[in-house]
């Protein structure tokens, strides 16, 4: 038999280092289970491979986000970054690439929704954007992949929080001021939720797994506190106190998403049981302790590490696991939500990286601490032991075991919280280091479920080349590379590593020597 599957307690007897095929000879390679429930006890031990993308940097044309108001050249837009304009036309070839998807063999896609396309001004909804998402559905399903939405991926229609306006000093249909706005986050905290229920109304009968915001830390910093997203706003360190209010506003909304989508999706697509599975991707990062831009062992540093892995990985999720909120940070919830509770039923995990932090200089407020951030760089920054690991487009450092260690920590913490890898990609031009970074990635993660981790997938970021935010065009992580002039999409080495391996649902002996380990990786053109 090529693959057993005994129900047990421990999910991580399923990933065995080896099998048996049907002769009764032993297999190699890494043995990964067969796609499973993403939450609850039916789902342990099961694994997904899928593939993620976020609407915005996929979709063609669409002047009713604020992405789009934000990059579009002056006058009519504000200029900032690169013009997303076409991204990847995802939009029109929508159905088309579902193809794509299929041809890789992988079991989930996650996708977000474009608030702005369902409600392009407030309570107007648009029935033609409600049935492209249907299409879409109605596509993968035919073709055998679940699909998960993502209901808020780090863009809103214009009117949520407009990036023209500075200072929003009340909120209107044209205008709720956004996460920061004291009396307007009601209004926007509801908006969402009503957005999330319709979602569900609409696709409920076909979609089971939610995931309400997409990493909830990253997308705050650099909306509301250092200005790098639309709407622009840079609270961090003038008002630290309104940045922390942004988190509790948005840790509100997706509980209020939560509430609202377990009433709206009340049919069982995929015959698990479970009408709905609603969870979040979290952000994550390795940090490592830096001074003076060297690796440091000072007791300062180590706790300015551990300082930045409770707010960037612990606060959010703590949260909801315990009800309750740390708005100072200094470790003791001393706000109470008891409605908060347990409105997580899994969590993403998303990883790319390892990052140094310093306590000097220490310039984020509350957390004393500075961390490496791209070319800014004020001695947190630590060079890669291998500089064969160094992403130039993105300027930090891949570091294989990350994944591991985190979710290791997570499992941990959250011992009843199941956990998928929602997002893990690398920038490249190198269809190769692409398989490196999926052999590698696929390894650490097969690693913890060995090591007992309720982790059930592996989603690549992402489908094909497209818009990645503040950096542009430059980082290309798709599986699928995207001619800019033609929108060809060209299958690199990492899909086709990806899909062989999700079809055999094993890492051969040969991939592992070939793409995997932890040595030096093939070199990044610069
Ligand atoms: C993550 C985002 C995703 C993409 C990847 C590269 O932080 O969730 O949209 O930009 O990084």
């Amino acid at each position: 038999m090529r693959w057993a599957l005994p129900v047990s307690l421990l999910g991580a007897l399923l990933f065995g280092a080896c099998g048996d095929d049907d002769d009764g000879a032993a297999e190699s390679g890494l043995q990964f289970a067969d796609r499973g429930p993403i939450s609850g006890d039916a789902g342990r031990g099961s694994f997904s491979f899928g593939v993620a993308t976020a609407a915005t940097q996929i979709e063609d044309e669409n002047p009713d986000t604020d992405w789009y108001l934000w990059t579009a050249p002056q006058p009519e837009g504000l200029g900032n970054g690169v013009f997303v304009g076409d991204a990847s036309r995802g939009y029109t070839m929508a159905i088309d690439d579902v193809q794509l998807i299929s041809d890789l063999a992988l079991d989930v896609y996650r996708f977000s929704v474009e608030w702005s396309r369902i409600e392009p001004r407030r309570d107007e909804v648009s029935e033609a954007g409600l049935a492209h998402y249907d299409a879409l559905i109605d596509a993968l399903l035919d073709a055998d992949i679940a699909p998960m939405i993502t209901v808020h991926h780090f863009s809103s229609p214009v009117w949520v929080d407009d990036p023209r306006v500075a200072t929003c000093a009340a909120p209107s249909d044209e205008n709720l001021c956004g996460w920061a706005h004291p009396q307007g986050a009601d209004e926007i905290v509801d908006e969402l939720a009503e957005h999330a229920r319709l979602l569900a109304e609409r696709y409920g009968d076909r979609v089971d797994d939610w995931a309400t915001v997409n990493e909830p830390v990253n997308y705050l910093l650099a909306a509301y506190g250092v200005g790098f997203f639309p709407p622009g706003r840079t609270l961090l360190i003038p008002n630290f106190p309104a940045f922390i209010d942004t988190v509790r506003n948005y840790l509100r909304a997706h509980v209020a998403m939560y509430e609202a989508i377990m009433e709206a999706d009340t049919i069982d697509a995929d015959g698990d049981g479970v009408a709905a599975h609603v969870g979040f991707t979290l952000n994550t990062i390795a940090w490592r302790p830096s001074r003076d831009n060297a690796l440091s062992d000072r007791p300062e540093d180590l706790a300015a590490v551990d300082r930045i892995t409770y707010a960037y990985h612990h606060l959010f999720v703590d949260s909801l696991v315990h009800g309750g909120f740390d708005a100072d940070l200094d470790g003791v919830r001393e706000e109470s939500h008891p409605d908060w509770q347990g409105k997580l039923d899994w969590l993403g995990v998303q990883y790319y990286s390892r990052n140094g932090v310093s306590s000097e200089p220490p310039l984020i407020p509350v957390l004393d601490l500075m961390v490496c951030f791209g070319d800014f760089d004020l001695g947190s920054c630590v060079a890669p032991d291998d500089p064969t690991h160094w992403v130039p487009a993105m300027r930090y450092e891949y570091w294989e075991p990350g994944i591991y260690e985190i979710l290791l920590d997570f499992a941990q913490r959250w011992p009843d919280l199941p956990m998928t890898v929602t997002e893990s990609g690398l920038a490249t031009e190198n269809g190769r280091r692409r398989a490196e970074h999926v052999v590698r990635s696929l390894e650490q993660i097969h690693r913890a479920a060995e090591a007992g981790v309720d982790v059930r997938g592996y989603y690549h970021w992402s489908l094909y080349d497209n818009f990645e935010w503040a950096e542009g065009y430059e980082p290309r992580f798709g599986l699928y590379h995207v001619d800019f002039e033609t929108y060809e999409r060209t299958a690199t080495e990492g899909a086709d590593v990806l899909a062989e391996i999700a079809r055999e649902r094993r890492i051969s002996d040969e991939q592992l020597q070939t793409y995997g380990g932890l040595g030096p990786m093939s070199p990044e053109e610069e």
